[in-house]
């Protein structure tokens, strides 16, 4: 299942030049399988054409309230949208929805809709920080109830400079939509600690023992987590992806760093999620200049880092649910189950390093999830993804159970 399958989006575009990306954001509500109906303001039409649209959608845009045997269209769209989108939003479409105007086709939804909203401003920087402009936003956002996503700084139209103003990208847009779609869940509210990619141990200062972790699978399951309402902490090391929106990251880059700041979040964690793959050796002494070729040591000792899961075990909160991943090569099931004893696990996500389609860089993976009482659950190869929310809906029964 995609997150936004049998949804139905209605994306609102007013008469911005950031409208341009809306035509993207209306092909990634597509993509994760929302119907999207779209409404153009009269203004919008002049920045972008309805074609570029219903070409995107597959569907109809809708423009006017007057058109001819569509008179009602307002209130079946308003109606049938799971939630309400509008991007880019005008300081001149924000004052006529902050008092009730419905003399247009997206202001009568917006009167209409009981759907969440989601309102994405983008304008020039002084109109966005006009007197009048900020309590159009207060009003939106505090007596109305819609969600405003406050706009980007960073360079503006017309070479006017650069100042907040900028709509966000649309990714970014397409994130707090999910988040505003999910039906309620127990991780709502909870936080979470999830931890993803590689660590780095110094041989010297430029050179380190490291492994070829991506980040990709936890990136995935930090998304995942923070769509479903959830306050996320991501503690990274070196990522060959971009960090999700609304998690707060953690930069680590040693394994020891890595077991620091999961020791500093796990207090507060209702559940912890170890998807990075740490060093498990470092060297045993760092040089602290760079080794010369011609004094290169014929070999290094190694030493090994802290088990960060098995250090957390005096440290969880009560309830907290703890997730490990055991990365295999042969045997690993077997391997699974002992990791799961070995560092006191509610679940262990096992995949085999060497299967093609998963484990490190891909953007699938195939898992078998273990619990404590002999449970084996093989899953198929699915997206990253999709595996994320499989985890995480195990992690929501457990929670729930212990509620
Ligand atoms: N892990 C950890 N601390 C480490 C190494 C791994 O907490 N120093 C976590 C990983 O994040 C994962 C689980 O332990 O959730 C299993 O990691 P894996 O690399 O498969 O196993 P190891 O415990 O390192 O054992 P081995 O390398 O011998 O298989």
């Amino acid at each position: 299942m995609r997150p936004f399958d049998r949804r139905r989006v209605l994306l609102g575009v007013t008469g911005g030049i950031a409208s341009y990306k809306s035509a993207w954001l209306a092909r990634l509500f597509g993509k994760a399988g929302a119907e999207v109906d779209v409404v153009l303001t009269a203004a919008a039409a002049e920045f972008i054409g309805r074609v570029t649209f219903e070409a995107l959608t597959g569907r109809a845009v809708h423009t006017g309230l007057f058109d001819p045997g569509r008179a009602l269209d307002h209130i079946k769209l308003a109606r049938e949208a799971h939630a309400v989108v509008i991007a880019p939003a005008t300081a001149d479409f924000m004052a006529r929805a902050a008092t009730g105007q419905a003399g247009d086709l997206l202001g009568a939804v917006l009167l209409a809709t009981k759907a969440p909203v989601l309102i994405v401003p983008a304008m020039n920087d002084a109109m966005w920080a006009h007197r009048q402009t900020v309590e159009n936003v207060r009003h939106l956002s505090e007596a109305l109830g819609y969600r405003v996503l406050p706009p980007d700084e960073g360079a503006l139209a017309a070479g006017e400079g650069s100042g907040p103003g900028r709509m966000p990208e649309p990714e970014t847009i397409f994130a707090h939509t999910g988040r505003l779609l999910e039906p309620d869940s127990p991780l709502r509210g909870k936080r979470v600690v999830v931890t993803a990619g590689p660590t780095r141990e110094a041989i010297d200062p430029v050179r380190y023992i490291s492994n070829r972790s991506s980040g990709k699978m936890g990136v995935a399951i930090a998304a995942a987590a923070w769509r479903r309402g959830a306050d996320v902490v991501l503690v990274a090391g070196p990522l060959s992806v971009p960090t999700p929106t609304g998690v707060e990251l953690r930069e680590v880059e040693t394994t020891e760093e890595m077991a620091d700041a999961v020791a500093a979040e796990l207090p507060a964690a209702a559940a912890l999620i170890m998807a990075a793959a740490p060093a498990d050796f470092r060297a045993a002494t760092a040089a602290t200049s760079k080794i010369k070729k011609k004094s290169a040591p014929s070999s290094i000792d190694l030493a090994p880092t802290r088990d960060i899961l098995a250090s957390t075990r005096g440290a969880r909160a009560k309830n907290a649910v703890i997730i490990g991943f055991a990365l295999e090569t042969d045997d690993a099931i077997r391997g699974g189950r002992e990791k799961l004893e070995a560092k006191s696990l509610d679940m262990v996500v096992v995949n085999d390093a060497r299967e093609a389609g998963a484990g490190f860089g891909v953007d699938t993976n195939r898992v078998t999830l273990l619990g404590p009482n002999g449970q084996e659950e093989a899953l198929p190869l699915l997206p990253k993804d999709a595996v994320a929310d499989e985890i995480l809906d195990r992690v929501e029964t457990l929670l729930h159970e212990r509620s």
